[in-house]
């Protein structure tokens, strides 16, 4: 970009703490003159950590910061041009509103070109008039919006008016940039939504530089030009509001952006992925068989009358929203969250089908096999979807460290004696790669697939086996098959790792 509109650069910037704690790792970053920034992540993502080495409290480990072009790393903080509203902001309780803002500016020394005792040049510092701090704390409280209050107990304000004289203390000094750090966290949600508003409109006034950070999506979505999300300490997209919501580039991001469905899915043919049992025309190229994610976002699924669109599907619940109803409807096991004006009622059977734009297809880094539609039959068996074609004998105490199953198959924590009946319990299944054992024999196996690629990846084979039921096992070996080969597929028990997707104590037995 070009350095003239970058007012900030932060160039590959590492914190690495004394405890060797790396909160932010090779953060990247140009932001441009006058732009509205959001840092958005969840908490502990390292986003006050970056605010601060911007602001000048903390140095970073590596990396550099440039302000205007120069490098600013090492200034200290009040020799920068950028002010900060804390997230938890202290205002002098004793102090009225006016006191509260012309503070800084009381204890501020202008440089000028004097002379010394002898008349040489030298430089002196002068304070500001009180005719001067007058007019800034004026200009300052008119842009907040409290002009009126200048003399008003800080003590007595809202929460909301207390934000807004922390903000006109920072913005009194004028600053190039104003680095604000979840400052409307404090506030109910009424006020903080008036409060977006005018933060933007000040922003417009001031025409200022503004990094905000938060962790609340809905707030970085209405207010910034830009957003960067965060996830421990590094950067995973930096976008518009629109461009972050609309193409994710992982499912990290789309899940962190708004409410969508994420499903694990398969490219089948050209620009045709398999997800949710049905397959869906879509806009993204990918390779033959990929396994890829897809995001689509509640509103943009379609529902029709059973039969009418691409996979059939129940529905769970429905709650009135005002303009529209918020379904979840059921596909199998899984979940689909969408939005209609239309009334269906529960247990109503419909059907399901999305526009090609809509489906947003993500690269998929591999690094296991992942099965989200898996479940128990409480019998010490997993099985894979609904068919019941896929059942691996499991070991259900791994979900409960020191638990033991008793003689009526239930899961006993053996420190408080509590019963849990699993039977139909939805699990997260995963299984490593390498742990996906293919043979010849096929009465090896718990299951039998055909294998429909094959990747040589350096030192060994990475193959995707399809079972009958349309489920993909892939799989790393250093033994050869053929594309078409039929294999048996063993998983040992120890290799299932299974996570409950509800809380345990859901299954917890009264007795
Ligand atoms: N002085 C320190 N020494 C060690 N670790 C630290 C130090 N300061 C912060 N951390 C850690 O660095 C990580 C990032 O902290 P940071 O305050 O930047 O997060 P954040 O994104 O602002 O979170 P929040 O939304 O909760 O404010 C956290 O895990 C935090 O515990
Ligand atoms: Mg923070």
């Amino acid at each position: 970009m070009d350095a003239d509109t970058l007012i900030i650069s932060l160039e590959h910037v590492h914190k690495e703490f004394e405890d060797g704690f790396v909160a932010v790792d090779d953060f990247h970053l140009g932001i441009k003159r006058g732009e509205f920034v959001t840092l958005l992540g969840p908490s502990g993502c390292g986003k006050t950590t970056t605010l601060r080495m911007i602001a000048g409290f903390s140095l970073p480990s590596s990396g550099k910061i440039l302000l205007n072009g120069e490098d600013i790393t090492n200034l200290p903080p009040y020799k920068r041009p950028v002010n900060t509203v804390f997230q938890h902001y202290a205002l002098f309780p004793n102090l009225d509103v006016y006191e509260n803002v012309a503070f800084g500016l009381k204890n501020k020394r202008i440089p000028y070109e004097g002379k010394d005792w002898r008349g040489r040049p030298k430089t002196k510092y002068k304070r500001l008039s009180p005719e001067v701090i007058d007019e800034k704390v004026a200009k300052a409280l008119k842009i907040v919006d409290l002009e009126d209050m200048e003399d008003r107990d800080v003590a007595s304000l809202s929460g909301g008016q207390q934000q807004r004289v922390a903000i006109a203390r920072a913005i009194v000094n004028e600053p190039q940039v104003l680095l604000l750090d979840e400052p409307l966290s404090a506030l109910d949600r009424k006020m903080r939504k008036d409060m977006q508003l005018e933060l933007k409109e000040m922003h417009r006034k001031l025409g200022i530089t503004f990094i905000y950070v938060t962790h609340d999506q809905e707030e970085a979505l209405s207010m910034s030009d830009t957003i960067v999300v965060m996830k421990d300490g590094a950067i995973m997209q930096v976008g518009s509001p629109e461009k972050i919501y609309n193409e994710p580039v992982n499912a990290y991001v789309a899940d962190f952006i708004g409410e969508s469905n994420i499903y694990n899915a398969t490219m089948v043919g050209d620009k045709k992925v398999r997800f949710l049992g049905g397959v869906f025309p879509c806009v993204d190229d990918f390779p033959l068989n990929e396994k890829v994610d897809v995001v689509v976002r509640p509103e943009d699924v379609l529902i029709f009358e059973p039969g009418k669109g691409i996979i059939d599907a129940k529905v769970s619940s429905k709650v009135f929203k005002g303009e529209m109803y918020q379904y979840v409807l059921l596909v199998g096991k899984a979940e689909v969250l969408c939005r209609s004006t239309e009334s269906y009622e529960i247990g109503e059977k419909v059907s399901i089908s999305v526009l090609a734009k809509n489906i947003q297809v993500m690269h998929k880094e591999l690094t296991e096999n992942e099965y989200m539609n898996a479940w128990l039959d409480g019998k010490g068996n997993v099985i894979i979807g609904e068919e019941e074609e896929i059942s691996f004998p499991a070991d259900y105490t791994a979900l409960l460290k020191g638990s033991h199953i008793d003689e009526d198959g239930y899961l006993v924590d053996a420190k408080t004696n509590k019963k849990y009946d699993l039977k139909d319990a939805d699990i997260r299944l995963t299984i490593p790669l390498d742990k996906v054992e293919l043979e010849d024999d096929l009465s090896k196996g718990e299951c039998r697939g055909v294998i429909i690629s094959s990747v040589w990846v350096g030192d060994h084979y990475q193959y995707m086996v399809r079972t009958e039921g349309e489920e993909d096992f892939v799989a790393d070996t250093p033994y050869a098959w053929n594309i078409g080969d039929e294999v048996a597929i063993h998983v040992a028990k120890e290799n299932l790792h299974l996570s409950l997707r509800k809380e345990l104590s859901t299954y917890a037995v009264e007795e």
